[in-house]
């Protein structure tokens, strides 16, 4: 699909969607169209005793134009024009693609011809925004799909958002688009089956964001012995394929600055490796690599906007398979920090792939701040769902950050708490610690475990499990990979370090 700007004005052809507040008029355009349809469009809105322009409402007239190729006319729903804000206009963007490819038309427009209050976006940034929310739900990951019926794709091919002025919603548009191509660099990497991503690939294609300006380093299994990642190592012994650790730079602020680090847990598969998961579901974890899956993305959002701030990126990549040469349940491994860890699981691998990381991150760079993004455990599911991600932090003003971007983007966390009494659950007998707690807390214990590494710097832990795979389709989220946390944390680098007072 092929997204324009055009200017706001009645189109020649295709199919048009018109947003619509709630009981709000019809704007300028939609006036204009009202008229040259001799008011089939005031006599439907007053015809449909449902229709009241609330978000997610719509109301379609097929052909409603004497004389016009146009092919329809969707009015689709805002809610109330006071509460409008970027969030509701990606909605409403992707909402109406999603509206127009089921039209079966090739060509689309969306259009709001309304003027927001003073504190709301400007009518560029409302067409950038309902741009973004297009290209965002318009997403598909069909490359292999080779039988696929044409009737069964989706025909739209082009997509005007008409704006009043252009070349202010493409400006606007730019930035946006980066963070757009983030998330779709995500979706890509966490969709791919386990036969085709797997470490060695996975950091192939970090490797192409060096077009973009991003330093990419991979470290292989030599490198991180040197380096003693014997838990990362532990994991990544029962699989035929060498785990891979890549560092990525920006270094879009000043030199003398130290960077805010993310790490991401890559399990490209996880199987649960000699604490093998049941069959059913098991496929799923094909995206076990969704945290790092963001790192990556992340890094091309802030690379594409060009963001003023310096960031490294870690994924750790490893895979987690049963075999003759695998890690057992009750092994004893030294982590990178000199801690020692009892496996007691290896199904809990991704704390052990994370600690090597998180280590090696703090020592290396020294960074102002470390946030891990990890599929870290079912237990956060149960409680949370898929409404929130997980987040735990040793500093409240980076949790506040956090959640403050969640709130912005609709990517939203909760916080959970972190103390001693969770702490204690996993000491061992035999070792420093033991990678698994009892079942209870099990989310709070393997983030305790997790800060065990990060020494005395600002830490946040957001576990992902439950929302980096969306069951169905949402306004700007189609089904699959959601790419859940490159907006989010696009947006809090942002606001916490890109604000002016800061340049
Ligand atoms: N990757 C899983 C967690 C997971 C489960 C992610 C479901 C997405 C969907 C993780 O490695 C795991 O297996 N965790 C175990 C930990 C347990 C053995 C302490 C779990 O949650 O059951
Ligand atoms: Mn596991
Ligand atoms: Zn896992």
């Amino acid at each position: 699909m092929k997204l324009s700007f055009a200017k706001l004005a009645q189109p020649k052809s295709g199919a048009l969607v018109l947003g619509v507040t709630e009981g709000g008029a019809l704007g300028p355009l939609g006036q204009e169209i009202d008229t040259a349809a001799q008011g089939a469009l005031s006599r439907a809105i007053a015809a449909d005793s449902r229709f009241k322009g609330k978000a997610g409402q719509s109301l379609s007239l097929p052909a409603p134009l004497v004389d016009s190729k146009i092919t329809s006319v969707i009015l689709a729903g805002l809610g109330n024009a006071e509460e409008i804000k970027a969030a509701s206009l990606e909605a409403f963007g992707g909402t109406a693609q999603a509206i127009l490819a089921g039209t079966g038309d090739t060509d689309g427009a969306i259009a709001l011809d309304l003027t927001l209050g003073e504190d709301q976006p400007s009518a560029e940034e409302a067409a950038a925004r309902i741009a973004m929310g297009a290209k965002l739900r318009a997403y598909r990951f069909d490359k292999y799909r080779t039988t696929e019926k044409k009737e069964d794709k989706p025909a739209l091919k082009k997509l005007a958002v008409l704006a009043a002025d252009t070349d202010a919603a493409k400006e606007a548009f730019a930035p946006l688009n980066a963070v757009a191509e983030g998330v779709i660099f995500t979706r890509n990497l966490v969709s791919e089956p386990a036969n085709v991503l797997y470490p060695e690939t996975f950091a192939k294609a970090c490797e192409e964001l060096t077009e973009l300006g991003v330093e990419v380093d991979v470290l292989g299994e030599k490198e991180m012995r040197k380096l003693g990642m014997g838990a990362l190592l532990g994991v990544a012994m029962g699989s035929a394929k060498e785990p891979k650790l890549v560092v990525m730079s920006w270094n879009g602020g000043k030199k003398s600055e130290k960077p805010v680090a993310f790490i991401g847990k890559g399990v490209c598969f996880d199987s649960g490796g000699i604490s093998i998961k049941p069959a059913g579901g098991m496929e799923d974890m094909k995206w076990d690599m969704g945290g790092a899956g963001v790192v990556a993305g992340l890094m091309k959002a802030l690379a594409g906007r060009k963001a003023k701030v310096n960031v490294v990126g870690l994924c750790g990549l490893v895979e987690n398979m049963p075999s003759g040469t695998a890690q057992r349940p009750g092994d004893v491994v030294t982590s990178m920090s000199g801690q020692t860890i009892e496996v007691i699981n290896t199904d809990a691998e991704g704390r052990l792939v994370l600690c090597d990381v998180l280590h090696y991150c703090n020592e290396r760079f020294k960074p102002k701040q470390m946030v891990d993004l990890a599929t870290l455990t079912g237990a956060i599911i149960i409680a949370l769902g898929s409404d929130h991600a997980g987040l735990f932090s040793n500093s409240d003003a980076l949790a506040e950050g956090i959640t403050k971007a969640g709130l912005a983007t609709g990517e939203k966390v909760w916080r959970l708490p972190l103390n001693d009494s969770y702490d204690k659950q996993i000491n061992s007998d035999i070792a420093d610690m033991k990678n698994t707690g009892s079942r209870e807390g099990g989310s709070i214990t393997a983030a305790q475990f997790l800060q065990r590494f990060v020494g005395k710097t600002d830490w946040a832990h957001i576990d992902i499990a439950g929302v980096t795979w969306s069951k169905k389709d949402s306004a700007t989220v189609p089904k699959g990979g959601s790419g859940f946390g490159v907006r989010l944390l696009d947006t809090y680098v942002a606001e916490t370090f890109e604000t002016s007072d800061d340049k």
